[in-house]
C-alpha cells in the first residue's frame, strides 16, 4: 500500500476523519436563518464517512450532495444513510473539491468540516462561492490560531503543515474580501479533538499495524499521528478548528 492508501485505511470505519461533534454542527446550523417554505439544496464538501452529513440530513429539510475524493468513505456514508432511512436525502459524489460539476448559484448551503485545507481556505471559498445562491450560507471549519502569539514549536509545526493557518480575525477578513458577510464564528471545544477524534484514532492503531503487517510505512503513519497528538496535548490552548459561518453577498 502507498502512504495515502494507508492513511485512508487508518481512517476507515470511524465516525469522523477530523475533529468535530454533532453539537457543533448543530451550533453552526442554528445561526442560519433558513427559509422553511421549500426544500434546500446543500453540498457537504470533503464529507468523509459523513459524521456531519447525517446530522445535516436529520436537521435540514432538503437534499444533500456529499462529496469526497475517496470512495471508501462514501461507501461507509451510503451504508449509514441506508440504515438510518436517509438514502433519499443524501446523494454521494466522488469528485475532487477543486473540480466540482455544479452550476452557478445552485446551493442554499455549502458545508465543509475540516476539509477546505485540501485546496486552501481562500482558494476554496472563492471557487465555491460561484455554486452558492446569493444570500446562501457557507459553513467551514478550518485550523485557526486562538492567540496572537504562541510557542515556536507549535508555530513551526502548523505553519509547515498548513501555511494558511491564521488567527480568526484574518480569516474573517479573507471572507469579507471575497464577497461574504460573517454571521457566526466559534471554535471547536477540546473534546471534539480528543474524545471524538484522537482517542478513537489511538484505539485503531494496534489493528491498523497488525493488518498492515507492521510495515515501516504503516509505523511511520502511526508515528506521525502520535506526534500530532502529542503536540495537541501540549499546546491545545493555542489552536483549534475555527467554525466560520458566512453569507454570500
Ligand atoms: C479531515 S477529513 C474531514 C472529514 C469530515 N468532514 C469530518 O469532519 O469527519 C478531510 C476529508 O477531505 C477529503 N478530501 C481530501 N482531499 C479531497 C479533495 N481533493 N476533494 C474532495 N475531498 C477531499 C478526505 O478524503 C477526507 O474525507
Amino acid at each position: 500500500m502507498t502512504e495515502l492508501e494507508l492513511i485512508i485505511d487508518l481512517h476507515k470505519n470511524s465516525e469522523r476523519q477530523g475533529p468535530g461533534s454533532e453539537k457543533e454542527t448543530l451550533k453552526a446550523l442554528e445561526v442560519m436563518s433558513l427559509p422553511n417554505d421549500r426544500k434546500l439544496k446543500v453540498a457537504d464538501i470533503g464529507c468523509g464517512s459523513g459524521g456531519q452529513t447525517i446530522t445535516l440530513a436529520q436537521n435540514i429539510n432538503g437534499q444533500i450532495t456529499a462529496i469526497d475524493l475517496f470512495p471508501e468513505f462514501l461507501d461507509e456514508l451510503n451504508d449509514k444513510s441506508e440504515k438510518l432511512g436517509l438514502k433519499e436525502k443524501i446523494k454521494t459524489l466522488e469528485k475532487s473539491m477543486d473540480d466540482l460539476p455544479f452550476n452557478n448559484e445552485n446551493f442554499d448551503i455549502i458545508w465543509s468540516e475540516g476539509a477546505i485545507y485540501n485546496v486552501g481556505f481562500e482558494n476554496g471559498i472563492k471557487k465555491w462561492k460561484d455554486y452558492l445562491k446569493v444570500g446562501g450560507y457557507l459553513a467551514v471549519s478550518e485550523i485557526t490560531w486562538l492567540t496572537n502569539s504562541r510557542p515556536k514549536d507549535i508555530e513551526d509545526f502548523w505553519t509547515q503543515e498548513y501555511p494558511e493557518i491564521d488567527i480568526a480575525s484574518n480569516k474573517i477578513k479573507v471572507l469579507e474580501n471575497n464577497g461574504y458577510s460573517l454571521v457566526g464564528y466559534f471554535y471547536l471545544r477540546q473534546d471534539s479533538w480528543i474524545e471524538n477524534y484522537y482517542k478513537p484514532m489511538e484505539a485503531r492503531f494496534e489493528n491498523f499495524l497488525e493488518r498492515n503487517n507492521n510495515s515501516e510505512l504503516a509505523k511511520k503513519v502511526v508515528e506521525e499521528n502520535n506526534a500530532e497528538i502529542e503536540l495537541h496535548r501540549k499546546y491545545k490552548e493555542y489552536y483549534s478548528y475555527g467554525f466560520y459561518i458566512a453569507r454570500k453577498n
